[in-house]
């Protein structure tokens, strides 16, 4: 799939922006806060219906205006799809699809699919336990929108479960109405991420090999506060949730905190078999990183049956040429944004293949 056209009012540093896209290669070149990371973001919410920046919508909208409107044309496969997003400052945000309102942010998610690869990302590999699991869910989410009703549900439950737990802390409180609940939506939730980050770990570790050329072994582990077995499935898992809050039970009461779930979840990213987080050099850990979002392109693709956008920002400076070079003339089949700050990083493309811009103080001027 891929972007055709943008248009944006009052979105960030732009009043009025009206741009149509190459299919193949989109380059943003300006110097420092002229607006290209806002363009990313654009395509971001229009995918995700929420910004990769910050939680807060508002701050989308231009200073001292009331709204912001987005609409991209998405070409797809199975045909074009128009995403609108209007966002109020003091209204709820109104999401529109082939220009039918949707009711649920839910049902925005598989419109347009995208990976984003940003300096933010390297938290995947460096950052806690909590960057990872962001992670998982994010990428879940885009491919089976049922998962982040889900997780809502789980994380609404958890909540309560923790409020009676931390207002009787010390108590044994009967928990019963909860666990069944928690560990039906706690199952459902481990047994996507149990298969995703099978099938994501087998591709970064295809794609790892590719781009250390052959030097470097990535491996992707899950590890559950739940213990299960690769073979286990739903009724397995559910049993040893089961099991598991059993045996946390008093440690529960006495720290009034729900201890066992995948809110717990742990990620372990291995390069040669050392884990990459507290051993790997800085290179190893963006290469690690590239890796992955790689390898949720293929993933994607497999699911949805074509490729994801692939939204680069200011990512190319940090990455050695031949990993830069691998970005720009591998992903043939791939629309790409790419903002930078040099222009000259990236000559070794084709001119036919791509289409540049020129972004300054929130005005963008292509070049021919
Ligand atoms: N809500 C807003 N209204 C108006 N301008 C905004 C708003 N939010 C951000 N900006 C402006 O947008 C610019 C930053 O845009 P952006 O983050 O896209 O920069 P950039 O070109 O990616 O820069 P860098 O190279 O430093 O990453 C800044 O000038 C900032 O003042
Ligand atoms: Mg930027």
């Amino acid at each position: 799939m891929f972007v055709e056209e943008i248009k944006a009012i009052n979105f960030r540093n732009y009043e009025e922006l009206h741009l149509q896209l190459h299919p193949r290669l989109n380059i943003f070149v300006g110097e420092n806060a002229q607006g290209k990371t806002n363009i990313i973001e654009m395509l971001y919410l229009s995918a995700m219906g929420k910004s990769f920046r910050t939680s807060k919508d508002q701050e989308m909208i231009k200073i001292n205006k009331q709204q912001t409107y987005t609409k991209i044309s998405v070409n797809k496969v199975s045909g074009n799809t128009t995403i609108e997003i209007r966002l109020d400052a003091s209204q709820k945000k109104k999401l529109k699809v082939n220009q039918i309102p949707l009711v649920k942010l839910g049902e925005l998610l598989g419109n347009l699919n995208v990976v984003i690869f940003a300096p933010d990302d390297l938290k995947i590999v460096k950052g806690g336990p909590g960057e990872r699991r962001k992670f998982i869910d994010n990428e879940i989410c885009q491919i089976y929108p049922k998962y982040y009703y889900t997780l809502n549900q789980y994380n609404r439950i958890l909540q309560q479960r923790n409020k009676l737990l931390r207002e009787n802390r010390g108590k044994r409180v009967d928990l019963e109405i909860w666990n069944q609940q928690l560990i039906d939506t706690g199952t459902t939730i481990i047994t996507y991420r149990k298969k995703f980050i099978k099938r994501i770990g087998i591709l970064a570790k295809l794609m790892h090999r590719k781009i250390t050329e052959e030097l470097e072994t990535l491996e992707i582990q899950y590890e559950s506060s739940v213990p299960f077995k690769e073979k286990d499935d739903v009724k397995e898992i559910a049993e040893n949730f089961a099991k598991k809050l059993e045996e946390n039970n008093n440690m529960e009461w006495r720290r009034g905190l729900t201890l066992v779930g995948p809110h717990r979840d742990e990620l372990l990213f291995k390069v040669n078999q050392m884990d990459v987080k507290n051993f790997g050099s800085q290179g190893q850990q963006r290469t690690a990183a590239l890796s992955i979002k790689l390898a949720e392109l293929e993933l994607i693709k497999g699911e949805v049956g074509e490729y994801p956008v692939l939204l680069l920002d200011d990512v190319m400076s940090e990455l050695d040429i031949k990993r830069q070079n691998y970005l720009v003339n591998n992903l043939k089949n791939v629309q790409t944004f790419i903002t930078t700050t040099m222009i000259n990083q990236l000559n070794t493309t084709n001119i036919e293949n791509r289409k540049v811009f020129y972004v300054s103080q929130g005005n963008i001027r292509k070049s021919d």
